[in-house]
């Protein structure tokens, strides 16, 4: 077991088909594999930077853990917790926080992304930033160097905070020795497997464009009936991949299948009927998913059990990588 793979979940809204096919499917392909130790965390301390309601923040870390146990997640081989749970992470945050230049910070993209936007409203740079969001990498990199992982999957979105904790992790090295920390790499998912939502934009819980994965069946029927489409009469031939409706069910299928359908298209289908066939697949994927999300949400105290039982596990790990760097930097002995 060389390898050691971490990524943090925010919890910060429902989650939908894209965060399924994009981040949960390769994340448990990942760690699934015999040469690689899977950390996957809810990064409720960064999703604190922007969420100030209790019920929310709660709700929401139990709908993150459910969704990735419901899809398959076992919390036997896989490291999963809750980053507050972990407090090594914080004290270790500090101590990069001492080696990270601020004008890293300045450059950071969640910093950015809320300077543009007052930037465009008209407002002052740092209106609403608090210290928590301005040093967001700091934590996300205490996060990742502190159970000494090697491999960080994240979207592409996530790179640059990746490379900055690889920077801080030189910069600590250069000094104290290669040995204290380790270095971190980024792991892209492959882009093309970026799904579109309801309007055609990529699926965001930002845009409200998703679909909820574990909605009932009729609302998840109705849904699927609200996607774009446009007037080309039932019988005529579609353009399998100018289709909004094809471009979401493909995300779902083997090349086999996927072929297959875009035959069907250009055959000729309704819009209503192609929308049926993309429900009835959806059903295929999440009817055993939804059952079993719908008993873990029942049972809240469980999965605090759970978490705090990876916490356990995690802190066995971040114990002694904090204890060495503590020595390293002779703030112990
Ligand atoms: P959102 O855009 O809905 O807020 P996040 O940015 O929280 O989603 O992303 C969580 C994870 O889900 C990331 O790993 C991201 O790459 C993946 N993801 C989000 N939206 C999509 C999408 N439409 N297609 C594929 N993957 C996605
Ligand atoms: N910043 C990540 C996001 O917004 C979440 C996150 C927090 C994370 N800590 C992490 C991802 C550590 C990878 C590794 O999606």
């Amino acid at each position: 077991m060389s390898q050691i793979a971490l990524t943090g979940i925010k919890p910060t809204g429902t989650p939908h088909l894209g965060n399924y096919l994009g981040a949960v499917l390769p994340g448990l392909e990942l760690a699934r594999r015999d040469d690689t130790q899977a950390f996957y965390f809810i990064a409720d301390y960064h999703a604190l930077t922007g969420t100030h309601d209790r019920a929310a923040m709660l709700h929401d870390t139990y709908e993150v853990a459910a969704f990735w146990l419901a899809f398959g997640l076992d919390p036997e081989q896989t490291v999963f917790y809750r980053q507050s749970d972990v407090p090594e992470i914080f004290e270790l945050s500090w101590i990069l926080a001492c080696f990270s230049p601020k004008g890293f910070m300045n450059k950071a993209h969640a910093y950015k992304a809320a300077v543009d936007k007052n930037l465009a409203a008209g407002e002052p740079d740092d209106a609403g930033v608090s210290m928590g969001l301005y040093t967001y990498p700091v934590l996300m990199a205490a996060d990742i160097l502190g159970v000494d992982a090697s491999l960080v999957p994240v979207g592409r979105d996530q790179i640059q905070h990746v490379e900055i904790a690889r920077d801080i992790a030189q910069r600590i090295n250069h000094l104290y020795g290669d040995g204290t920390l380790r270095l971190p790499q980024a792991h892209v998912r492959d882009q093309t497997a970026i799904v579109p939502g309801l309007d055609g934009r990529k699926m965001s819980k930002s845009y409200g464009n998703g679909i909820p994965c574990f909605l009932a069946p009729k609302k998840l029927r109705k849904t699927v009936m609200r996607i774009k489409s446009d007037s080309t009469p039932p019988e005529e031939p579609k353009d399998p991949d100018s289709s909004l409706i094809f471009g979401i069910h493909r995300a779902l299928l083997d090349p086999e299948r996927e072929a297959e359908l875009a035959a069907e298209y250009r055959a000729g289908i309704s819009w209503g009927g192609a929308k049926q066939l993309l429900y009835e697949e959806l059903e295929r994927h999440l009817a055993e998913p939804r059952e079993r999300y719908e008993a873990l949400m029942a049972d809240p105290a469980h999965l605090d059990e759970l978490l705090l039982a990876g916490a356990e596990r995690a802190r066995a790990v971040t114990r002694p990588v904090l204890q060495r760097v503590r020595e390293a930097l002779g703030v112990a002995r």
